[in-house]
């Protein structure tokens, strides 16, 4: 099979490249602002391209020389304050992308059996209703939110209008290996984890957490979310939906930060700051549309961190 994975040398993208490139042939496009290299694995079956998406140039170039199976759009700025402080950048990359990446496969890819498009569960914003399924109220709050929300459903009306067979998936707080701890703003757990590697090596290391600790987030292991994107990729019924892909269980951070001086045998000092402004409670995801084809969370939590763990 042949695979497009844009954002593939990123967090999800490059676990996802170096799942499928055992067996497939991956063409991974990524422009490396936060994605690396090393994340992916050597393979004479993954053809890297460095580039951005919102190049349509580049872009029109890979689609009119390849027939892919499969696509998956993972390239996006994930950061949510870089989307506040950069609007119109950002939706350059987090929107515009995606419906230049659509009318190309329209135009080219006459063999493709499934797009995949990455949402977020930043589209339900702070709507308070818990858990969230596919049918809550959505109520995006920032740009980032609003370009994965009209992103997503564009990529949906693409099947329902001009047939072509697209999903759409909305990760929850996704954690695992690769994840870039180098911004503020990158995933609480590779932030965490970054300071108990600088406290192992003896530097003074604290962990500051914004708000009381008692917010909760439904934490999905790396693994889990692989096994969701071959789901939503594969199964027929999954055509022109879209998927949480979670694990429907909510941890508060105060408990994240207890498993991790067990698991780690450092106890990591915190400083409590002020709670971040448009800081979401409570969020965690109603996973039964995805269990309806097939998916099985393996991880808790706890497994999750212990597999990480061995792999630094
Ligand atoms: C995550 C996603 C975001 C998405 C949102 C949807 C990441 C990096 N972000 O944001 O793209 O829009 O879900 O719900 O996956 N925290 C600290 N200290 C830190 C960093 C974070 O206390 O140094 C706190 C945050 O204030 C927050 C919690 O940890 O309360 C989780 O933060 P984060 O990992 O950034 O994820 P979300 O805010 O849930």
């Amino acid at each position: 099979m042949h695979y497009l994975i844009t954002g593939g040398a990123g967090f999800i993208g490059s676990n996802l490249t170096n799942a499928l490139s055992n067996e497939h042939h991956v063409v991974v496009i990524d422009d490396l602002s936060m994605g690396k290299l090393e994340n992916i694995n050597e393979s004479d079956n993954v053809t890297f391209i460095k580039g951005s998406v919102t190049d349509k140039a580049l872009m029109e170039k890979v689609l009119s020389e390849h027939s892919f199976d499969y696509i998956f759009h993972l390239a996006a700025v994930a950061s949510v304050a870089d989307s506040v402080e950069r609007p119109m950048e950002t939706h350059q990359v987090n929107f515009v992308s995606v419906l230049n990446l659509l009318d190309l496969v329209q135009k080219t890819q006459k063999d493709l059996k499934r797009l995949v498009f990455s949402s977020s569960a930043a589209v339900y914003g702070d709507e308070p209703t818990l858990p969230k399924h596919e049918e809550s109220v959505i109520r995006p709050l920032t740009p980032y939110a609003i370009d994965k929300f009209a992103a997503e459903k564009y990529v949906l009306v693409y099947n329902n209008l001009y047939g072509i067979p697209t999903s759409a998936v909305r990760f929850f707080n996704v954690f695992g290996p690769n994840q870039n701890p180098e911004s503020p703003y990158s995933g609480v757990i590779s932030i965490i984890l970054d300071r108990y590697e600088r406290a192992k090596r003896g530097e003074e290391s604290s962990f500051t957490l914004f708000g009381d600790g008692k917010q909760t987030r439904d934490f999905v292991y790396i693994e889990d979310v692989l096994q969701a994107l071959l789901l939503v990729a594969t199964k027929e019924e999954a055509c022109g939906q879209v998927f949480n892909v979670g694990t429907q269980n909510k941890t508060t951070l105060t408990d994240l930060l207890t498993y991790l001086d067990e698991l780690v045998g450092i106890h990591l000092p915190v400083q409590y700051e002020e709670e971040r402004s448009g800081d979401i409670k409570d969020s965690y995801a109603d996973v039964s549309k995805l269990m309806g084809i097939g998916y099985k969370p393996n991880h808790t939590v706890t497994e999750g961190l212990e597999k990480y763990l061995k792999t630094l």
